[in-house]
């Protein structure tokens, strides 16, 4: 059996991540159109074309590491989105969907955050230093989208949340 090594875990957990943002890229377009808030919508079309770029930057790191770009099943993403469907679902038509929607959201978000964050310390032990550029780029990003979820639910979401439809 072959030996095991960072090198794997590296190249095994991007192609989880290429997996999951492609996953993440087919669901933010249906989470823009259940969403209320004009302000949420925005930020879910924001971040989907944010998204591409990130699945770019990733499939350069592919390149960077000699191998094809292919995702694995990821069934984190899989259990998360599955997850922020349920809300959809289930909340439509109530005050609390957004608040439901945007904190299933930043349940992707945080699973990015700590798959980038994993990736790009990997990449630094590796010494692949273009690649732990580029994982940065999509790390910042993603944290910077985390905030900016945040922001919205604290400037009406959540308060929208408390009160029975008009
Ligand atoms: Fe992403
Ligand atoms: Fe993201």
């Amino acid at each position: 059996m072959a030996e095991k090594t960072l090198q794997t875990l590296f190249h095994d957990t991007l192609r989880d991540i290429y997996y999951a943002e492609r996953k993440i890229l087919k669901s933010l377009p249906k989470m823009a159109r259940a969403a209320q808030s004009p302000d949420l919508k925005a930020a879910f079309e924001k971040h989907r074309e944010q998204t591409e770029g990130q699945i770019e930057r990733l499939q350069k790191v592919f390149e960077i590491i000699d191998k094809p770009a292919r995702g694995k099943t990821c069934d984190a993403i899989e259990g998360i989105l599955a997850e922020g469907d349920e809300i959809a679902e289930e909340y439509k038509d109530t005050p609390a969907l957004d608040a439901g929607l945007l904190a299933a959201a930043q349940a992707v978000e945080h699973y990015e955050i700590t798959r980038y964050g994993t990736l790009k310390r990997w990449a630094e032990v590796l010494g692949l230093k273009d690649a732990v550029k580029l994982l940065d780029e999509t790390l910042k990003e993603e944290s910077q989208t985390d905030e900016d979820l945040t922001a919205i639910a604290d400037a009406a979401v959540n308060a929208e949340a408390l009160h029975p439809a008009a």
